[in-house]
């Protein structure tokens, strides 16, 4: 089979295109015949060796396809089924082995493209908003990077809670899918200063949640953009990694709360997975959650999926094509 392997971290020129055996399933196992992989920021870090992995890896935490064989003592899927995942290294290639309890189904209204499309991200968007803060009506939201792939479906989310968004964007494309999202109000980050907007938007009484998955470049605004008690949840790092920080400044600045999530705790078990995978689900099959598919590329292509990626250029949901 093809797939793309990383000998060593570094630059987009890192990911090799080559053949690899198609593995075979143990215990517990199934072996998924890959139809469409999802890109992800998370795909980045490995990459560069901000998260570790031993090496060589194949990269890819997501994807959607069929179950072409399984492993002894399988229960939650069968061969020839349908089925998505996100969470398991080695999606960048056209067969991946994977805990089948890992595995999702996928409803017959639900395609290939739209899984993989939403699984991670969307995945991410519905624990946020449910679980880490859970979102209340009327309740109001700073999310960064309101026109990203995590972005334009927790914007989404935030809207059938009945949350007022105010998202940040870098350009004016990004921002009219941001509102056309349902963002209540966009606020160029990178050209206005957010916190000012912010304050400004919400008479000075600041934000209920931040969801920033910024960091370095927005992480201490942002905290100055919370109410009393608020919460920062910093989910991610796309600009690099936020610098220590004292304790103290969550006193100072409003006895705030401060949370560093990832999906793997909030689908830790398979009740959990199924009940946020199958609320994304319906509401992709109701049409009250439109995914968003920016490009695709080749798995060869992979590199120029990431430059893509890392340089700001995409919007919503990029895919790769075994
Ligand atoms: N903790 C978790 O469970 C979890 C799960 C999924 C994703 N995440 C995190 O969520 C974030 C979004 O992931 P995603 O895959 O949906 O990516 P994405 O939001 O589609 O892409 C990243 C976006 O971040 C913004 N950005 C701001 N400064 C940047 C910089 N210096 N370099 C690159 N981008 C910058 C850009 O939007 P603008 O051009 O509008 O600024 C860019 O489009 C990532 O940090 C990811 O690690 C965390």
């Amino acid at each position: 089979m093809k797939a793309i392997r990383v000998y060593e971290t570094g630059g987009p020129e890192k990911l090799v295109f080559e053949d690899q055996p198609v593995p075979s399933p143990g215990a517990g196992q199934a072996l998924v015949k890959i139809h469409s992989i999802g890109l992800n920021f998370i795909d980045v870090y490995f990459r560069t060796g901000l998260y570790k992995s031993s090496l060589p890896f194949t990269p890819g935490m997501e994807a959607a396809g069929i179950v072409e064989a399984t492993g002894d003592n399988v229960t939650a899927v069968q061969p020839g089924e349908r089925v998505a995942y996100a969470g398991v290294l080695g999606a960048y290639a056209e067969y991946a082995l994977v805990n089948a309890t890992q595995l999702v189904p996928l409803p017959g209204d639900v395609d290939f493209s739209s899984a993989a499309a939403v699984m991670l991200q969307g995945l991410t968007a519905h624990y946020l908003t449910h679980s880490t803060f859970p979102l209340r009506k009327g309740e109001t939201v700073l999310l960064h990077a309101a026109a990203g792939g995590v972005g334009l479906l927790l914007i989404q989310i935030a809207k059938r809670i009945g949350a007022r968004v105010i998202g940040t964007v870098s350009t004016e494309e990004k921002a009219s899918l941001a509102q056309r999202a349902g963002a209540d109000h966009v606020v160029f980050y990178t050209r206005d200063d957010f916190e000012h907007e912010v304050k400004r938007i919400t008479g000075g009484s600041g934000v209920d949640v931040v969801y920033d998955s910024v960091g370095k470049t927005t992480f201490e605004k942002s905290l100055n953009c919370l109410r009393r008690r608020g919460m920062m949840v910093l989910f991610g790092q796309s600009s690099g990694p936020v610098p220590p920080i004292d304790p103290g400044m969550l006193n100072t600045k409003g006895s705030l709360y401060l949370t560093r999530p990832g999906l793997a705790h909030y689908t830790a078990t398979r009740e959990e997975l199924i009940w946020r995978s199958g609320d994304l689900f319906r509401w992709i099959e109701e049409k009250s959650l439109t995914i968003r598919i920016d490009r695709t590329y080749r798995l060869s292509e992979a590199a120029q999926a990431h430059q893509a990626l890392e340089s700001r250029q995409t919007a919503g949901k990029v895919l790769i094509q075994p």
